[in-house]
C-alpha cells in the first residue's frame, strides 16, 4: 500500500475566529510570513504526497488564488530585484499538484471528506485538517503513513490529553501493538466522563482506506446535525484494521484564538528573520509585566 494523495478539508465556517474570518478564510490567516494552509501543505509534501485536494466553499477562493501564478506581481519583483520574494511566491505555487472541490453545503467534516471520493478513487489517502498545524522533526502525517503502510491499515494520529480535556475530543479505545502504535477498536466523540475509553485523543491527521466513502455516504447526521467523521471512523475501525499513532510533535488548533497565537509565537521563534528579535522582545515584555 502506498499513500500518494491527501485531502485537506477547509470548508468550515471558522466561527471561532470571527470577525477576522468573515471575509478571510481562517486557512489564509498569516502565521509569521505564510498562510496557515501552506504549513499543512508543506507537511504533506515533506511526507511524499504528490496530489492534494482542498475541499473549499464559495467564500474561500483566496486559497486557489494563493497557489496560482501571479505574472504581474512576479514581473514587478524581477524588475525590483526582489529575488527572495520572487522565489517564495513561486515556491508556494509550485509546492504540489493542488486540486479543489467545493462542499456546496456546510454539512460537517464527514461530508467534506466524502466530497473527495472521485479524487481519491480506490487508493488509501491522507487527511490533514485545514486548521490543525503541526510542528515536528518528522512530518506528522509521514509518521502515520509509515504505520498505515506497515500494518496495511487505516491510521489516526493521537496524543494523550488530560482527562478533563478529553470531553472536547474523540476518545479512543486502544490495544498496544508496539512503541507509540496501537490497535484502535472503538471511539467516542466528546465523551461524558463515564464514556471515556482512554485519554488518547484523535488530533487532526488520518490515513484512510477508501472503504470510508461507502460508510460516509450512508451515515445519518450525528452531533450538531452534521455528518461526523468520527461516526464514520468508528464504523471503519469495527470493519477493518485501524491503528493509532502516538505521533511525535506539537499540534496547534489554529481555528481558535489561543491556538493561533501559540503557533504564531512558536513559529516566529523558529524563524531566522524574527527568532532572535522576538526572544528579546518577550524577555523585555516579561520584565514589564
Ligand atoms: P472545525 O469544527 O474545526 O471548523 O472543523 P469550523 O467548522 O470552521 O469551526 P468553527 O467552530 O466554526 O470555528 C474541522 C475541520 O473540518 C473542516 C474545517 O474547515 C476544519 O478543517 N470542515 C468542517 C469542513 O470542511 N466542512 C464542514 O462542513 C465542517
Amino acid at each position: 500500500m502506498k499513500v500518494r494523495k491527501a485531502v485537506i478539508p477547509a470548508a468550515g465556517l471558522g466561527t471561532r475566529m470571527l470577525p477576522a474570518t468573515k471575509t478571510v478564510p481562517k486557512e489564509m490567516l498569516p502565521m509569521v510570513d505564510k498562510p496557515v494552509i501552506q504549513y499543512i501543505i508543506e507537511e504533506a509534501v515533506a511526507a511524499g504526497i504528490e496530489d492534494i485536494l482542498i475541499v473549499t466553499n464559495r467564500a474561500k477562493s483566496a486559497m486557489d488564488d494563493y497557489f496560482d501564478y501571479y505574472p504581474e506581481l512576479e514581473t514587478r519583483l524581477v524588475q525590483a530585484g526582489k529575488d527572495h520574494e520572487l522565489t517564495e511566491v513561486r515556491r508556494a505555487a509550485d509546492l504540489a499538484n493542488i486540486f479543489y472541490v467545493r462542499q456546496k453545503e456546510t454539512k460537517g467534516l464527514g461530508h467534506a471528506i466524502w466530497r473527495a471520493k472521485r479524487f481519491v478513487g480506490d487508493e488509501p489517502f491522507a487527511v490533514l485538517l485545514g486548521d490543525d498545524v503541526m510542528r515536528s522533526k518528522e512530518p506528522v502525517v509521514g509518521q502515520l503513513i509509515q504505520a498505515a503502510e506497515k500494518y496495511d491499515a487505516s491510521a489516526v494520529g493521537v496524543q494523550q490529553v488530560s482527562l478533563e480535556a478529553i470531553s472536547k475530543y474523540c476518545s479512543l479505545k486502544v490495544e498496544p501493538l508496539e512503541d507509540r502504535v496501537f490497535l484502535a477498536t472503538d471511539m467516542v466523540e466528546k465523551p461524558r466522563p463515564e464514556q471515556v475509553f482512554s485519554n488518547y485523543a484523535i488530533l487532526g491527521r488520518y490515513v484512510l482506506k477508501s472503504g470510508i466513502f461507502d460508510i460516509l455516504e450512508h451515515l445519518e447526521p450525528g452531533f450538531g446535525g452534521e455528518i461526523q467523521l468520527t461516526d464514520g471512523l468508528r464504523r471503519l475501525c469495527q470493519k477493518e484494521k485501524m491503528v493509532a499513532v502516538d505521533f511525535e510533535g506539537r499540534r496547534y488548533d489554529t481555528g481558535n484564538l489561543r491556538g493561533f497565537m501559540e503557533a504564531s509565537i512558536d513559529f516566529a521563534l523558529d524563524h531566522p528573520e524574527t527568532g532572535t528579535w522576538l526572544r528579546q522582545f518577550i524577555k523585555d515584555k516579561a520584565g514589564q509585566l
